[in-house]
């Protein structure tokens, strides 16, 4: 995916000074320590990290793979917790500042209501909202610089953590108009998420979340739907962000046809919503029909000093995050059906005609760039000329009105309008 220098820089020069600060002010660093002190980090935190990636990086195979609550486990949950904040909140609030990057940079535009009125479901400590808030200025596709973020969490002490990171950031970023609301609470995917009475929102988002729970695709896909009829805003933006592990990827790309499924079954019931991205249409997921396949994207980014020390210490790799989204939006109609409107009017940099995503790294073959693309036709293994001048193709660029010739296990481009 294609971030921008500046999105990178907003993000992290900032960032370990704020979390210095903020560690040091609510006691959750000793007085005489830093973010980069080893002997702290090998005692309190390492262990910690090691403990919540073994549990996020559960046996793929495993068939039931939902996690139970972990925020209690072992003797010292406050560590559990700051270790958490410090290795993984960082890495899923870029998650999210990109996605609202890639928004930007095809032209999205926010035509919600003037007054944000955010969910963040599974917020942890408040990643979503402190990483949108951080990046906001460089992925600016509108959103209301007034309004609340509605967090909503089955962990009381992460909530609490989460809520007053979340009010710092906004101050330091001057988003003094952006304001919290807690909701401690353990969403039961088996009934409606929200209560009747729970006001509308319009803009719907979790991280990390969805892969926790035990529920098939299907289900989870139904009662988002339910939920987002009731209480998503006309206009309304839906953002799903999942690990890019194949299990749980192929858990969101389960829950995307179940949701085209329900579209096609009954429109007057359900075609209410439009899948923007990354999909740059509606057609079946070749991934999800293979079942090796997956797909992810992959971002770039500087990461703060003490995130290197912890990496050097554990051994993880965070150069680049991958991970896996879906964000839709709700279609401005009071009758439904609702028809989807064409791409290009709501992604206004692109251009009318065949969108070709790429959904692989590409590597040099001989004189070409061989990848993978993903489109109206089907995902295929494409060669394209490497031109003097031209850039390498990236994973997550688009191929504009490609003219191709060959069939989806080689696609040979010979031409295109436009890379985005
Ligand atoms: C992996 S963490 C992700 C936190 C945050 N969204 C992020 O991206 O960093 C998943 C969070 O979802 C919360 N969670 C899981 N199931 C939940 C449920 N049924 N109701 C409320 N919160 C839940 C967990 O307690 C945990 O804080």
């Amino acid at each position: 995916m294609k971030t921008s220098p500046e999105l990178i820089k907003a993000f992290f020069d900032p960032l370990e000074t704020l979390l210095q600060e903020f560690t040091l002010t609510n006691g959750l660093l000793p007085a005489d320590e830093t973010l980069r002190s080893k002997r702290f980090l090998v005692r309190s935190v390492v262990p910690h990290i090691e403990r919540l990636s073994s549990l996020f990086n559960r046996e793929e195979a495993e068939k039931d793979s939902a996690l139970e609550p972990y925020w209690k486990l072992g003797s010292n949950p406050a560590n559990l917790r700051l270790a958490y904040f410090l290795a993984f909140m960082p890495t899923n609030a870029f998650r999210m500042a990109s996605v609202f990057s890639e928004l930007a940079r095809l032209g999205f535009k926010w035509s919600g209501s003037e007054t944000l009125r955010a969910i963040d479901f599974g917020c942890g400590p408040a990643s979503s909202a402190s990483g949108l808030a951080l990046a906001l200025k460089h992925c600016d596709i509108g959103l209301p610089t007034k309004g609340s973020w509605a967090l909503m969490e089955q962990d009381a002490a992460i909530l609490k953590m989460g809520t007053k990171w979340a009010e710092t950031v906004f101050a330091h970023t001057g988003l003094t108009s952006w304001s919290t609301r807690e909701f401690s609470r353990k969403v039961d995917f088996t009934q409606p998420l929200l209560p009747r009475t729970a006001p509308k929102f319009n803009l719907w988002v979790s991280s990390y979340f969805l892969n926790e729970h035990p529920l098939t695709p299907e289900a989870l896909a139904q009662r988002m739907m339910e939920s987002w009829k009731t209480h998503l805003e006309e206009n309304g933006l839906v953002v799903l962000i999942e690990p890019a592990l194949r299990l749980q990827s192929r858990k969101l790309l389960a829950i995307r046809k179940e949701i085209l499924r329900l579209k096609a079954e009954d429109p007057s019931r359900w075609d209410f919503m439009q899948i923007l991205l990354p999909c740059l249409g509606s057609q079946n997921c070749e991934a999800l029909s293979d079942a090796e396949d997956w797909c992810h994207e992959d971002v770039s980014w500087e990461r703060p000093e003490y995130l290197r020390v912890i990496e050097r210490m554990t051994g993880m790799d965070r150069k680049t995050l991958p991970f896996s989204y879906l964000v839709l939006v709700r279609k401005p109609a009071k009758k439904l059906p609702a028809k989807d409107l064409d791409l290009s009017e709501i992604l206004k940099n692109l251009p009318r005609g065949r969108h070709d995503r790429l959904v692989s790294p590409s590597h040099p073959e001989g004189s070409d760039w061989e990848f993978f693309t993903c489109g109206a036709k089907g995902k295929r293994r494409c060669r394209m000329k490497d031109r003097d001048g031209e850039e390498k193709p990236l994973r997550g660029e688009i191929l504009c009105n490609a003219q191709t010739r060959g069939d989806r296990n080689s696609t040979r481009i010979d031409k295109v309008d436009a890379r985005i």
